[in-house]
């Protein structure tokens, strides 16, 4: 297992570049399947889940070619319908695919993705969807069978706004016959990205980034290339990082209107900001103030960004109030905080958070992908060492994270495990 050492109480300063992003990148990865030729992507970020996802799609029969940021896939040979239990287990949003090959062969084999740390992750609106296209769903061992003759466009309304369940209905009708309408979709700018890749490709489908997306089923794709959108969730991490030392950064490549919600709260800490349409300046204030964070689906405050941002508010002045609406267990790393000295109180959904002067270094371990990455604010924060393990958490969502720090004047470098 490889760790994170950081030694910590260093103003970080400096100028980034943001990656492309991992929850954009998945379900256009996914939608290589559905045209059978051959897709470029650029600006595919070098991160485990992309690669687990490129291995997944070399499984089903694509030609996948790499090069660092540009993924080529050839899905003519595709033969398999079914992904492997040891592969859906490796990633949770592998049900991603299942969407995409039932879209192209009209039948997909798949295990239960399983729970991760941050929650049960149900995909029980996934199910329901895909019935609603007319797709017969059997589960048998821990196996879920979809299989139809043909897909047939339906009107679908979510009980959630979920983004799997929204992408994976977008993925599964682009061939469907007639028209698809999702009321109450999923909003998050990820969903645009693909939607924009898939009608590049030829698909039609509008309103994608509204709660309302109608999917008409077409007949064919063609090769095309696509460019990523920026992660936002790496842009407002790294905000929160540079915020934690009272530094000041100039991150470039992002789509500043992804993170207005989070500009919005980082404002109300007492950081200035200047916004330009690609890139976003921020300076710290020597002490942050407290905020409230209530996590809600886009365009709210996104749940991916509560860890970090509540990481930074330990060390705020005041008494923030966090509320987790999205997911049921998204609090573990605050357990690892308090090794660092934070004064935390946890009541179901609520974090109490009471700022203190300054955390301070310790040996701690990452529990999921955002808890991890909090840990990492925590620790660029501390005063002395900090040694985060399993770090492969954090490895799955952020390209060259030490890296781009060290960029910044953070002293981080990464400890082979025993
Ligand atoms: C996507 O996960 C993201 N992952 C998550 O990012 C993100 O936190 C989440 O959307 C919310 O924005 C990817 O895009 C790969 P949901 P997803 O379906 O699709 C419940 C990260 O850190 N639900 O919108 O799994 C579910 O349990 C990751 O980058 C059902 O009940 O999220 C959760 O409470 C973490 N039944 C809520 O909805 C279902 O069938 C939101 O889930 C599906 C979801």
């Amino acid at each position: 297992m490889q760790s994170y050492i950081i030694e910590g109480g260093k103003r970080l300063e400096g100028e980034i570049e943001v990656s492309g992003s991992k929850n954009a990148s998945l379900p256009i990865l996914a939608s290589t399947i559905l045209n059978p030729g051959t897709t470029k992507l650029y600006n595919v970020p070098e991160i485990r889940d992309t690669k687990i996802t490129q291995e997944i799609l070399k499984f089903l029969g694509c030609k996948v070619k790499k090069h660092k940021g540009k993924v080529e896939v050839n899905s003519k040979d595709v033969t398999k319908r079914e992904i492997p239990e040891h592969l859906m287990h490796q990633m949770r949003s592998t049900v991603i695919l299942a969407g995409a090959i039932l879209g192209r062969f009209k039948e997909v084999t798949f295990s239960y993705p399983g729970g991760c740390d941050i929650g049960a992750r149900p995909i029980d609106l996934h199910l329901k969807s895909f019935e609603k296209l007319g797709i017969n769903i059997i589960e048998n061992a821990g196996f879920i069978i979809c299989k139809c003759d043909k897909i047939i466009g339906a009107n679908i309304d979510l009980d959630f706004p979920s983004v799997g369940a929204t992408e994976n209905i977008i993925l599964a009708s682009v061939y469907a016959e007639g028209e698809t309408n999702i009321t109450n979709a999923a909003m998050e700018p990820e969903i645009l990205d693909l939607a924009n890749c898939l009608n590049k490709m030829g698909a039609k489908i509008e309103g994608a980034g509204t709660s309302n997306i109608k999917i008409t089923g077409i007949k064919k794709l063609k090769d095309i290339s696509y460019n990523i959108m920026p992660d936002r969730i790496e842009a407002g991490s790294f905000l929160c990082m540079v915020a934690a030392t009272g530094g000041k950064v100039k991150l470039n490549n992002v789509i500043t209107e992804n993170i207005s919600p989070v500009l919005t709260k980082l404002e109300e800490a007492g950081c200035r900001i200047e916004k330009e349409k690609n890139s976003i300046y921020l300076e710290a204030p020597k002490k942050l103030k407290a905020v409230d964070i209530k996590t809600m689906p886009y365009p709210g405050f996104p749940t991916d960004m509560q860890s970090v941002f509540a990481s930074m508010l330990t060390i705020a002045k005041g008494t923030s109030v966090i509320v987790e609406n999205i997911f049921e267990n998204r609090y573990k790393f605050l357990t690892e905080l308090r090794k660092m000295g934070a004064k935390i109180t946890i009541e179901g959904k609520t974090a109490i958070i009471k700022g203190i002067r300054k955390l301070t270094g310790a040996k701690v371990v990452s529990t999921d992908l955002r808890g991890g990455a909090a840990l990492v604010v925590a620790g660029l924060a501390a005063k002395g060492k900090t040694e985060i393990t399993n770090i492969e958490y954090i490895l799955r969502g952020y390209e060259g994270l030490d890296k781009k720090l060290r960029k910044l004047g953070a002293s981080i470098s990464i400890k082979e495990g025993e």
